[in-house]
């Protein structure tokens, strides 16, 4: 049997990983500044994670959500103090596009509006309801296709006040970082103003924080910034470090009954061991403020790079704009010089590295990426 072939692959394949470094089976190394998309947080095969996973897999790997699960309080218990949420109730599903999903159904079902508003290029993930709110027809299948949703363009303030006027919607779902458009932020005071406007409206406001949450903006969720608090927030990559994982932050307003969403794997021991196990790295080692401090320096050194067009970012979720072909310096950066990076659109780099990436390693790439420039 072959596989579907709906990726485009890089004739490559790491068997093993480190920290921040993976390896092909003939033990060449590369350092990972794509972190499998954004999902590696704490780094590969951390030795707390690598034995957190062993013992519960030993002890038990999967029962269903019929029984009590004492995992998944510890996990909501830890990211509760993370975060910041911890007045807040947490689902847990398996992947971004299902925290999303879920998300829109909670507020669906609290405020019985069905129409949602989204923002240009945003993406959300591939399912049915994430899908729609995502901004590329391409990927949307004539089966998906709904009138349910309105696009408004990042930080304009005045169309979405417009829609929100003349509209009843169920909410507002935002990225707290626009990630595969090529890393463009809200600004603070954008995301201030669409709170308020949520607020006054009824419309529950949903951070979509799966790619600019987990630490990686320098911030535990990139909104935090603004010092908003999002009626829903949705994450998942980081949060398992690989481990298939996702969840819903969901505000102490909303009402919730058995049987009013559910997911076989959602939440299983393994799941919940490993995304403990991460959060309890982050907070052992550091990384949320490491991301801030390489961060900073990386975008410090990348603006100062005079080829670059722009140079986009917050911790260590960083786009970089060139005049050329961002597909073309990225295979140079990857077979050249060893380094993984990630692409989005025609003419931007995406850096989203493990959290704990060095400055050492920082500096190994602006190197080989001002020679390759
Ligand atoms: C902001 C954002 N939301 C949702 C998703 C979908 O996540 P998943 O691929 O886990 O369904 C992604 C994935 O790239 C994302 O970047």
């Amino acid at each position: 049997m072959e596989l579907l072939n709906v990726y485009s692959l890089y004739p490559i394949e790491p068997v093993r990983g480190c920290g921040s470094y993976v390896y092909t089976a003939d033990g060449e190394e590369y350092l990972d500044l794509y972190g499998g998309h954004a999902v590696i947080s704490i780094g590969h095969a951390h030795p707390t994670y690598v034995t957190a996973l062993q013992e519960q897999v030993a002890r038990l790997g999967f029962y269903s959500n019929s029984v009590e699960n004492s995992l998944q309080e510890q996990l909501a218990e830890r990211l509760g103090a993370a975060s910041g949420y911890d007045d807040y109730r947490l689902f847990l599903c398996n992947s971004g596009a299902e925290a999303n999903e879920n998300a829109l159904k909670i507020a669906s079902f609290q405020t019985g509006r069905e129409r949602v508003l989204a923002f240009r290029k945003a993406f959300h993930g591939r399912t049915s309801g994430a899908v729609v709110a995502t901004d590329n027809p391409k990927i949307i299948a004539p089966y998906n296709r709904t009138d349910k949703v309105d696009f408004v363009a990042l930080n304009d303030l005045e169309a979405v006040r417009e829609h929100l006027r003349t509209e009843q919607y169920a909410a507002v779902l935002i990225e707290g970082i626009q990630g595969v458009a090529g890393i463009h932020l809200p600004s603070d005071e954008f995301l201030r103003e669409l709170r308020t406007l949520c607020t006054e409206t009824g419309t529950q406001l949903i951070l979509d924080e799966i790619q600019s949450g987990y630490g990686r903006s320098g911030r535990f969720f990139a909104h935090q910034y603004s010092g908003i608090r999002p009626d829903l927030v949705t994450m998942a990559k980081g949060m398992g470090n690989g481990f298939p994982i996702g969840g819903v932050l969901v505000a102490p307003h909303f009402e919730a009954w058995p049987g009013m969403l559910g997911t076989t794997f959602g939440g299983n021991h393994l799941a919940c061991a490993a995304a403990s196990a991460v959060l309890d790295v982050m907070r052992e080692e550091q990384l949320v403020a490491n991301a801030a401090e390489v961060g900073s320096y990386l975008l410090e050194e990348l603006r100062q790079i005079p080829q670059l067009k722009d140079v986009r970012g917050r911790g260590l979720m960083i786009g970089m704009e060139i005049e050329g072909s961002a597909s073309e310096l990225r295979k140079r950066l990857l077979f050249e010089e060893h380094i993984f990076t990630g692409g989005a659109g025609v003419n931007t780099v995406r850096l989203l590295p493990a959290l704990g990436l060095k400055k050492e390693q920082a500096d190994r790439f602006i190197t080989a990426l001002k020679k390759l420039l």
